[in-house]
């Protein structure tokens, strides 16, 4: 059986057709929008109620599944090129008209959210969910065709050596009669795994081990953060990229990660056009509700083209760190952090003035100061900054966190001992510079924070099927 959207491209005939769908709308007892999922248009079917029982049309409501079967013919009406004169129709199932949520009005994100489960059901989110899965697709597809091997790192961990933040632990152990060792303090030792485990806060580590033995990897994966950050960009479980190449530098790094988002930007724009213009146009009607100085200057898609033509500034920590200093907003007391020295940590106030109104346009930042980044990092010669890179994007900040990492054993012993981190725990990773140790890089891309780039969505709940935030597992 073929979908609405081959259908849709079909010559009229008179060919006999069969299609299943779920009912948009019916109107005047005649005409019912259907719609699959394969595209965002529907296909117009018309019944003549002549020829059917009234009971069985009374079942064709919004949200109920049919099959129907006829003739596919050039349609009468403004709107579509086609329609099928219905002969047959099977009823999969109906819909209460009276209790199903998703009528044919428009709903608020808040209240769609409270029904994540038939959210997928309306234009917006098929729309999301079908440009999601394109750019998963093309995540992929870009790294298969550059020479990276796809790899799962584990998802239970047993170690915490990251600090990307709070974690969710992993255990078996009775909560109410937990065994206790004789400080009084829970014996892990008794734990499904015989010791603490958590749900990973990023592969990173892993794919480290196995970039040294197959020179370019990358894994795409759930990761954990407990974090208890209720803002928009920010979920308890989301999905990364993570690639790890072996014999690459700060630079190489830099090169990949623009070159990467580019293309799998670009693959969108080719391939999920009539969605992407769809949102387009919903995120235009919401800017109209926006006073006029918070209206982006861009339409969605030359937001896309921008990023996918223009190269991204780089400039280095301390560069930005001075542009900050004398910035409007700081000398005028508008950041709520005020930017009085070099080591400040950067927040995403900062970061958006950088992208969104110093510079207008991506930007990577580069050499932080080594006290506000993981341990892994490489040192510099200036012994205080390290080879980190973060990009930062228009309307998202951070997109993508990355390094070359610490390739020298003696200097990540030392820094692991001023952290105050058990060497043991890290014991593979430091073999790692044991026995062939090389130059090497990575960085990991939060993958909803690009689909919210890409479909405009100001909310990173409506970009991932069933959002898991702090006070919320619902589904
Ligand atoms: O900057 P982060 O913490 O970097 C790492 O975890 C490194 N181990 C990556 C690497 O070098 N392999 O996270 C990377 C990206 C961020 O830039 C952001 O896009 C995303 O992951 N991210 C989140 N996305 C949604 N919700 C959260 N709570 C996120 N935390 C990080
Ligand atoms: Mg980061």
């Amino acid at each position: 059986m073929k979908h609405i959207k081959e259908l849709l491209k079909e010559s009229p005939e008179e060919q006999i057709v069969e299609v299943n769908g779920w009912v948009k709308t019916f109107r005047s007892n005649r005409f019912i929008a259907l719609n699959d999922g394969s595209t965002l248009h529907n296909i117009q079917c018309v019944v003549d109620f002549e020829n059917f029982d009234e009971a069985l049309l009374k079942q064709v409501a919004t949200g109920a599944a049919l099959k129907v079967k006829g003739k596919l013919v050039a349609s009468q009406g403004r709107g579509q090129a086609v329609e099928i004169q219905v002969s047959e129709l099977h009823i999969h199932g109906t819909a209460d008209a009276e209790t199903y949520p998703i009528q044919p009005k428009k709903h608020s994100m808040e209240f769609l959210r409270e029904q994540a489960h038939l959210r997928v059901r309306t234009n917006t989110f098929a729309a999301i969910m079908r440009v999601r899965s394109a750019l998963s697709f093309a995540v992929h597809q870009y790294f298969r065709q550059n020479g990276f091997y796809y790899m799962h790192a584990p998802i239970i961990t047993g170690s915490d050596a990251e600090g990307a933040g709070e974690m969710f632990r992993v255990t078996t152990l009775d909560l109410k009669n937990p065994p206790l060792t004789e400080e009084g303090e829970v014996d892990f030792k008794e734990d499904f795994f015989g010791k603490e485990t958590n749900l990973t806060v990023s592969g990173q580590l892993e794919a480290e081990a196995y970039a040294m033995g197959l020179g370019k990897v990358y894994t795409f994966g759930p990761t954990f953060r407990a974090e208890n950050s209720n803002t928009s960009r920010h979920l308890a479980e989301f999905w990364m990229i993570e690639p790890e190449m072996a014999f690459f530098d700060l630079n190489d790094n830099m090169d990949l990660a623009e070159d990467f988002i580019k293309e799998v930007l670009r693959y969108i724009v080719e391939h999920c056009a009539e969605d992407l213009n769809f949102l387009e146009k919903r995120l235009l009607d919401e800017e109209k509700t926006k006073p006029q100085a918070e209206r982006s200057e861009l339409s969605l898609l030359d937001k896309l083209k921008f990023v996918i033509d223009n190269q991204f500034v780089r400039i280095t920590y301390t560069e930005a760190i001075e542009i900050l200093k004398n910035s409007k907003p700081n000398k005028k007391k508008k950041f709520q952090y005020l930017i009085e020295e070099w080591g400040a940590d950067l927040q995403s106030e900062h970061e958006r003035f950088l992208v969104e109104k110093h510079f207008k346009c991506p930007v990577i930042l580069y050499d932080y100061p080594a006290k506000i980044k993981a341990f892994y990092m490489r040192l510099n010669e200036d012994g205080k900054t390290v080879r980190a890179m973060d990009i930062l994007f228009p309307g998202i900040g951070e997109i993508v966190g990355g390094s070359q990492r610490e390739e020298r054993l003696d200097v990540l012993l030392e820094k692991i001992k001023t952290l105050g981190i058990d060497e043991k725990e890290l014991w593979w990773y430091l073999d790692l510079r044991k026995y062939g140790t090389a130059v090497h890089s990575g960085f990991g891309l939060g993958f909803e924070r690009l689909v919210q780039f890409a479909t405009g969505m100001g909310n990173i709940r409506d970009v991932i099927p069933f959002p898991r935030t702090p006070q919320n597992a619902e589904f």
